[in-house]
């Protein structure tokens, strides 16, 4: 099995409801993606529904990975910066992969994809990503080749006290 993957699909409806399912599913199992469980989808909709207007402004690029069965099963999203002085490297985010199909390789291959996306980007020179600390990514991470260059301790607030350091993490891609 593998899963196959497409820079910038079209968004239809099965598309919008298999991330928000895949969202949904990898936040309840306890994945670092911006909320804690218990969440449901319609509170994750307003935020990919922001995801989905930055992609039709041109500042951020979606990466899906399906599964033999056509489902959503992995995804990133790869942002440019706004600032003009920052415009050589770009930012990964909402890194997942479903609970199914976790620690198959598919995390690894999706990185693989996020990278050679970036290389065909105009002037990209680096892949930067903040990671949550205290759930061991940044080991899969450095098995991508990241190098850890920072972190923040106690920057996120998993919830009241259980703070976590915001880990900055760097690919160089020449
Ligand atoms: C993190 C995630 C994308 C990895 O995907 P995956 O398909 O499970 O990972 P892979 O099977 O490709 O694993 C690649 C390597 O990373 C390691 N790894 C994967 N997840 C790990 C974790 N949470 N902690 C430590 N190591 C991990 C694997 O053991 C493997 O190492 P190995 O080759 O030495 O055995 C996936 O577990 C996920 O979606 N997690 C929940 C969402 C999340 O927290 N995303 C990170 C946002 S910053």
């Amino acid at each position: 099995m593998s899963l196959t993957f497409t820079l910038d699909p079209a968004v239809t409806p099965a598309l919008r409801d298999g991330i928000l399912d895949l969202w949904t599913d990898v936040s309840n199992a306890g994945g670092a993606v911006g909320f804690v469980p218990p969440v449901t989808p319609e509170e994750i909709r307003p935020e990919l529904v922001r995801q989905f207007a930055a992609m039709a402004d041109g500042s951020r690029r979606l990466l899906v990975g399906h599964d033999e069965e056509g489902r959503v099963a992995a995804t990133a999203f790869l942002t440019f910066n706004s600032h003009r002085l920052m415009t050589h490297w770009i930012w990964l985010y909402t890194v997942m992969v479903h609970p199914r199909h976790q620690g198959r390789g598919y995390g690894r291959d999706l990185l693989a994809a996020a990278e050679e996306s970036a290389r065909t980007f105009d002037g990209v020179d680096a892949i930067r990503l903040t990671c949550r600390g205290g759930l061991g990514l940044e080991r899969f991470y450095g098995s991508c080749g990241y190098k850890e260059v920072g972190r923040i301790p106690n920057a996120i607030r998993v919830a009241p006290g259980d703070d976590r350091d915001d880990v900055i993490m760097l690919l160089p891609l020449h």
